[in-house]
């Protein structure tokens, strides 16, 4: 699509939200009360992320960027041929570059992100500092069928890029969906590169969804802000509070938003209510070993060929082929 026109683009975010009300109604029928994750990126959510990715607790992306930096060349060993690069959620484009500068047969690049103003950045940054690469945003919910650019040349080998461990983000059946769509859209000679949070010692990894500066608290906050100003609900922010926990039986991070006070909230014609204590669910953030994961490619048709991690053992960048 052309991002250059931005209404345009603005109404077709209109309309990945437009099912909004009735699935965030829904959603906090539930117990536990959830919303989902993707409310927390909108532009001031997408920024706010950003910010995370800089804070001293938040080792993701800094160990992440590592383990790219150091293995980037062996990764592109096995990635020969005039390749078209496939990324899901891309955001700012960060830890592609090292990935692009480390193919050099690397022809296309389709950056795949709902926020639609950081990909219209990314892509144009990226075409100004990579002219012979032809880059091809593609504005959409990657959880859908993605209708590739047609540009795109469908001969070309495909590697999926889904870094980040936004894969993590997603209850075990959703993922092995997920990566079952990869699958299908990579074809029989496509590839996968996939960046999964490993499990390690329990505060570690709450301080990580709970930083000191508050930064985490605002990002979770903001799914509120989001939805208030999209679907017109009057969630008061200031009764809320930020909570990351760890739950050992499903092997993830929590984030909630915990009411602070009895309250009621109007969302469509439905009253919720909640007392002192009571939390909406924001975001699951599983964190894998490599037996849990290579299951889990399994599951999806998909064999693991390669993975690099650091010396921590942190984060983990799986190299996936076709089973
Ligand atoms: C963008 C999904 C990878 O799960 O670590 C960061 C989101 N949430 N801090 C993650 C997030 C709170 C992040 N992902």
């Amino acid at each position: 699509m052309a991002l250059t026109n931005t209404a345009l683009a603005d109404r077709f975010v209109d309309g990945i939200y437009e099912q909004g009300l009735s699935d965030v109604l829904r959603g906090l029928l539930y117990i536990p009360r959830r919303l989902s994750h993707i409310w927390l990126y909108d532009e001031r959510g997408s920024r706010l992320f950003e910010r995370i990715c800089d804070l001293p607790e938040y080792y993701v992306t800094r160990t992440e960027t590592a383990i790219m930096r150091a293995h980037a060349r062996d990764m592109a060993a096995h990635l020969g041929g005039p390749l078209a690069l496939i990324e899901y959620g891309s955001g700012s484009s960060d830890k592609t570059r090292m990935l692009i500068d480390a193919l050099p047969e690397l022809r296309a690049y389709v950056p795949v992100d709902i926020a639609v103003s950081s990909l219209a950045r990314a892509a144009r940054a990226l075409g100004h500092d990579y002219p012979q690469l032809a880059v091809l945003p593609l504005c959409a919910d990657f959880t859908r069928t993605l209708q590739l650019p047609p540009q795109l040349d469908p001969h070309m080998r495909r590697l999926i890029y889904f870094p980040g461990s936004t894969l993590g983000n997603y209850e075990p059946a959703e993922a092995r969906r997920l990566l079952g769509a990869m699958h299908a859209l990579a074809g029989p000679d496509g590839m996968a590169l996939i960046g999964i949070d490993l499990v390690k010692e329990r505060a570690l990894l709450e301080r990580a969804y709970d930083d000191a500066r508050g930064v985490t608290a605002e990002f979770n906050l903001n799914a509120l802000r989001h939805v208030n100003r999209r679907l017109g609900i009057g969630f008061d922010i200031s009764h809320f509070r930020h909570r990351a926990l760890w739950m050992d039986a499903e092997q993830r991070i929590e984030m909630h938003l915990v009411s602070a006070v009895p309250q009621t909230v109007r969302v469509g014609g439905a009253v919720i209510r909640m007392l002192r204590g009571d939390f909406i669910r924001t975001e699951c953030c599983h964190k894998y070993d490599a037996q849990s994961f290579a299951q889990l490619a399994a599951a999806a048709g998909w064999r693991v060929r390669e993975a690099w991690s650091d010396a921590n053992r942190w984060f983990s960048v799986q190299l996936l082929a076709p089973a």
